[in-house]
């Protein structure tokens, strides 16, 4: 083989691809299980030939293969099977809902495990019927890939029938400040993201005023699914979204929140005041006890670009708030 190697290499390679037959698998082979193959005499001959004479494979263990791989410093990609269930959600009402499954890359050594090594519970399907999630910030929030997909699959209420697809958020994971509007749009609802319509132009120059960029900051939606029309969100729906949002408030840890609009800051705040009363003041969200600022929705701001000045005032209190501590 050695000869093969040293007359056509190239040639050789390509052969062995197409049987399958990876290079690292030949040079491990002890030369004593390797049978010499008569019809492996001239070298030219067995290359044109080489495909009807299939090299012994090394049949090797999943931890001895692994091995080989980790000497050989390579990096062994593996199939990414179900194993891990989620950390339990706790709710304030102390009831613990049954998390869904998550997705993490195994070794290769996954057909060697014995069958209890997976826990039936594990491998119930991701898309099972989505979690109905109306209760406040968990204790435990599940990870983010998780949840995302909760989201994506989510058809607790009438908009999963109007909608293009689910917007979830954008931005830092570990923000220091969470902006939170009320709904996608028509934009948010083709392109997937928040605030990217006119009003998220505006919103993204907001942010660029406060010294920061988008992607410092994280951006939701109270929301994940368009109102057909851009009609106010109904309150049936908001409950239903609302487990969403608090996991994302749950995940991010903000420093401070910024509601963005009526809608907004009266589902957050639990209150039906308005937002020119509820704004220019600070508001504390429990039970994690995060500083709260209302502010003019972007929209509305378009509409109405004489209340920009209150807007920024509340920008500042809330840029002053940042630099504290
Ligand atoms: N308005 C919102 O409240 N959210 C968006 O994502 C876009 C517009």
């Amino acid at each position: 083989m050695s000869e093969l190697w040293a007359s056509s290499p190239g040639r050789c390679a390509a052969y062995l691809d197409a049987l399958g037959i990876s290079r690292w698998e030949l040079r491990i082979q002890p030369a004593a299980t390797v049978p010499r193959s008569p019809a492996v005499a001239p070298a030219p001959a067995v290359v044109a030939t080489a495909a009807a004479v299939p090299l012994p494979q090394v049949s090797m263990s999943g931890a001895r293969r692994a091995a080989y791989l980790k000497a050989m410093d390579i990096t062994c990609w593996l199939p990414r099977v179900p194993v891990v269930p989620l950390a339990r959600v706790q709710l304030e009402s102390e009831t613990v809902i049954e998390p869904d499954v998550m997705t993490e890359t195994l070794f290769d050594v996954a057909p060697e495990l014995p069958p209890a090594a997976l826990a039936p519970e594990v491998l119930a399907p991701v898309n099972a019927e989505p979690l109905r999630l109306e209760m406040p910030l968990p204790a435990v929030a599940p990870a983010w890939d998780v949840l995302r997909e909760q989201v994506a699959n989510c058809r607790a209420c009438e908009l999963c029938a109007t909608r293009t697809q689910t917007v979830f958020g954008a931005g830092a994971r570990d923000a220091q400040l969470m902006l939170i509007g009320e709904a996608p749009g028509a934009d948010e609802d083709r392109l997937g993201e928040p605030f990217v319509g006119r009003a998220g132009k505006l919103l993204t120059s907001m942010v660029t005023a406060l010294g920061l960029t988008r992607e410092q900051v994280y951006i939701a939606n109270v929301l994940k699914c368009r109102p057909p029309d851009n009609r106010n969100p109904k309150p049936e729906e908001a409950a239903q979204c609302a487990g969403f949002l608090n996991q994302q408030i749950a995940l991010v840890q903000p420093r401070v929140i910024v509601a963005l609009g009526a809608i907004a800051a009266q589902h957050l705040l639990h209150t039906s005041e308005t937002i020119g009363k509820l704004r220019g003041q600070w508001w504390q969200l429990e039970p994690a006890g995060i500083p709260l600022r209302a502010t003019y929705h972007p929209a509305y701001l378009l509409r109405s670009p004489e209340q920009k000045a209150k807007s920024w005032e509340d920008l500042t209190a809330v840029l002053e708030r940042l630099a504290v501590s």
